[in-house]
């Protein structure tokens, strides 16, 4: 790349979801009725909140989503942010949603409604693909469809995927992963790749998976634990710095989303796992202090 030329776009095909939260004394019991003490709606998804986030960063993100026409207020949300929503399609489809249980512990508890985020054609990634300049990135997750075929057709276009297997299901293990540049993953989608159980420690994870995918950088996200990079002969543990979480929703996203903008950036690893983890911390005090 020429030192003058454009840094590589980040697209990011991701979920567009409503968020209806519910502030509940603890997470709601099998039989059980419970009252919630506070209701809010807003834009959410794992993708939108990621799209945001490179956004806020600084970064140029373009987001290919799709929404219920309805719901348009939520595309200008992202679109008033910095993102270029241009490939957001509006359709005759329910928007996803999310209903997100909060307790007063800050734990959460969260069913989705893949809505609209499920409606993607073939054809349509297709062309999303031819649109974007080999070297770009793209970023995916896991609540939208079509990801099998869109990794390989993005890996030979020349595209550099990071896949967050968010949420994890069986499906993922399924997906051509060794076309991935970068997996952004947690403790239990890592031991759900690893085939390890959850209490396995964060080396033996890396471990486990650098010899299932030598090509692919990871970053592998501990929450209180800190976060760690690895590829090749590099391993890097970067502690997180402490904050008391009352609303862990979308923390993750937020680091994904500013781990990329600093890469975007051309920082380097420690940078990039620095910067990602201040902001996932402020993301978390700004969740406690609304
Ligand atoms: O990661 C948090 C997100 O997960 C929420 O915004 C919700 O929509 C679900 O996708």
């Amino acid at each position: 790349m020429r030192d003058d030329a454009p840094a590589p776009m980040l697209h990011n095909l991701g979920s567009i979801n409503l968020d209806h939260v519910y502030r509940v004394p603890h997470l709601v019991a099998p039989g059980e009725t419970l009252a919630s003490h506070d209701y809010r709606v807003g834009l959410g998804g794992k993708g939108a909140n990621q799209s945001l986030a490179m956004a806020r960063a600084g970064a140029r993100v373009c987001h290919w989503g799709r929404l219920g026409r309805q719901d348009a207020w939520a595309r200008d949300s992202l679109a008033r942010a910095g993102v270029d929503v241009t490939r957001v399609e509006l359709v005759d489809e329910p928007s996803g949603h999310a209903i997100i249980q909060v307790d007063d512990a800050g734990e959460n508890a969260i069913i989705l409604f893949a809505g609209a985020n499920h409606g993607f054609r073939g054809s349509d990634l297709a062309a999303l693909v031819e649109g974007a300049a080999e070297g770009d990135w793209l970023l995916l997750q896991n609540e939208c469809n079509g990801l099998e075929g869109l990794m390989n057709r993005a890996a030979e276009r020349g595209l550099a995927i990071a896949f967050n297997p968010a949420p994890m299901a069986a499906s993922v293990l399924a997906l051509p992963l060794e076309q991935c540049r970068l997996l952004f993953i947690n403790r239990t989608e890592a031991a759900g790749l690893a085939g390890l159980g959850a209490d396995a420690g964060a080396e033996t994870l890396l471990d486990a998976l650098a010899a299932r995918l030598p090509a692919c950088e990871l970053v592998l996200t501990l929450g209180g634990d800190g976060a760690w990079y690895h590829q090749g002969a590099l391993r890097l543990h970067r502690p997180a710095l402490s904050v008391e979480a009352v609303d862990t929703t979308g923390a993750g996203d937020t680091f994904i989303g500013y781990y990329l903008a600093a890469r975007q950036a051309g920082l380097d690893v420690e940078a990039c796992l620095a910067r990602a983890s201040a902001v996932e911390v402020e993301a978390l005090l700004a969740a406690e202090a609304s």
